[in-house]
């Protein structure tokens, strides 16, 4: 990870290295708190970051469930966000967000802790690597199932739930495989550790539904546009365990992996190992989208203002 020069925290522009919380911080300890996981790209018309304001609506929802208001406006924290890649120097980086349960009374109970902010920014490099966009990536199905709406809120991208893709991480990791593919608490597919997922077979792309427990992704609704508008049937619906090596294709959008393709799941070919033609299509027009390039799809796009200089 590349560090950047500053951070914003709670209304103040300050050095990377004195971005700091107390240890008694409500979060650190219980897990309350939410966040974002944005990219801003370089296009022929300077910084551009995609679905900027999706990603503010989805942080304001988050918090929301959470019982926390946000305390800064999502235009505040918009224009903030522009003038911090600035200050850093970035053409391009990943931005993340973050709204907490700070510093106050410990207990279960956070209502009486103070709700605060932070915006940071740096440069990184797509979560399953570069090679990964390229060849696809092996996934193991895993043992974790994903959390579910009986105790938590799948549709929250709260902090403390993230322990759930925390362990699928590690154990995929550590057996040999890129990445996890958490089923449902039905046992039906759910998404990876940080992505959506979508199966295609025989010419229609597949994809599991908001109830089961996904995570409303940003990007997953882009390339459900992006295919729908390229001619094909996208279908959200349950997706049994053994149609991910039955499919012909199967790929991973998220914000962090962009649209990486799954080449094997459990030590099998999906089929014939290497990202398919649907694939490979939806992914240049959502690279395209992502950098500027796609016409159609440029009020996606929020433009960092480059200052003037007096
Ligand atoms: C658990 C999980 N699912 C799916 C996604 C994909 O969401 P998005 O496309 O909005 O980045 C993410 C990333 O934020 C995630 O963490």
């Amino acid at each position: 990870m590349n560090t950047a020069d500053q951070i914003w925290l709670n209304g103040e522009f300050v050095a990377w290295e004195d971005a700091k919380v107390h240890v008694l911080t409500h979060a650190i300890h219980y897990g309350t708190a939410v966040f974002e996981g944005i990219r801003a790209y370089e296009t022929d018309r300077g910084t551009a970051i995609f679905r900027h304001r999706d990603h503010l609506d989805r942080l304001e929802s988050s918090a929301k469930l959470y019982y926390m208001d946000m305390p800064f406006s999502k235009e505040h924290l918009r224009e903030t966000t522009h003038e911090l890649i600035v200050r850093n120097g970035f053409r391009s980086c990943y931005v993340r967000p973050l709204v907490w349960r700070g510093y106050g009374p410990m207990g279960l109970n956070p209502l009486e802790n103070p709700v605060e902010a932070m915006l940071a920014v740096w440069e990184w490099a797509p979560y399953l690597g570069e090679e990964g966009k390229r060849n696809g990536v092996r996934g193991r199905v895993s043992s974790y199932r994903r959390i579910s709406s009986d105790s938590l809120i799948p549709h929250s991208k709260a902090s403390g739930q993230y322990l759930n893709s925390v362990l699928a991480k590690i154990e995929s990791l550590k057996s040999g495989y890129d990445e996890g593919i958490l089923l449902d608490d039905k046992g039906n597919v759910c998404e990876g550790t940080g992505e959506n997922i979508f199966v295609v077979k025989e010419g229609v792309i597949y994809t599991p539904p908001q109830t089961a427990g996904i995570l409303d992704g940003i990007n997953r609704k882009s390339c459900i546009q992006i295919a729908r508008d390229l001619g094909f049937d996208v279908v959200e619906r349950d997706i049994a365990r053994a149609e991910l090596a039955l499919s012909d294709e199967v790929f991973l959008t998220g914000t962090a992996a962009e649209l990486t393709p799954l080449r094997e799941i459990d030590d099998i070919e999906i089929g014939d190992g290497t990202p398919g033609p649907i694939t490979r299509q939806i992914q240049q027009v959502f690279d395209d989208a992502l950098h500027g390039r796609a016409a159609q799809y440029v009020e996606w796009l929020d433009l960092v203002p480059v200052p003037s200089r007096t």
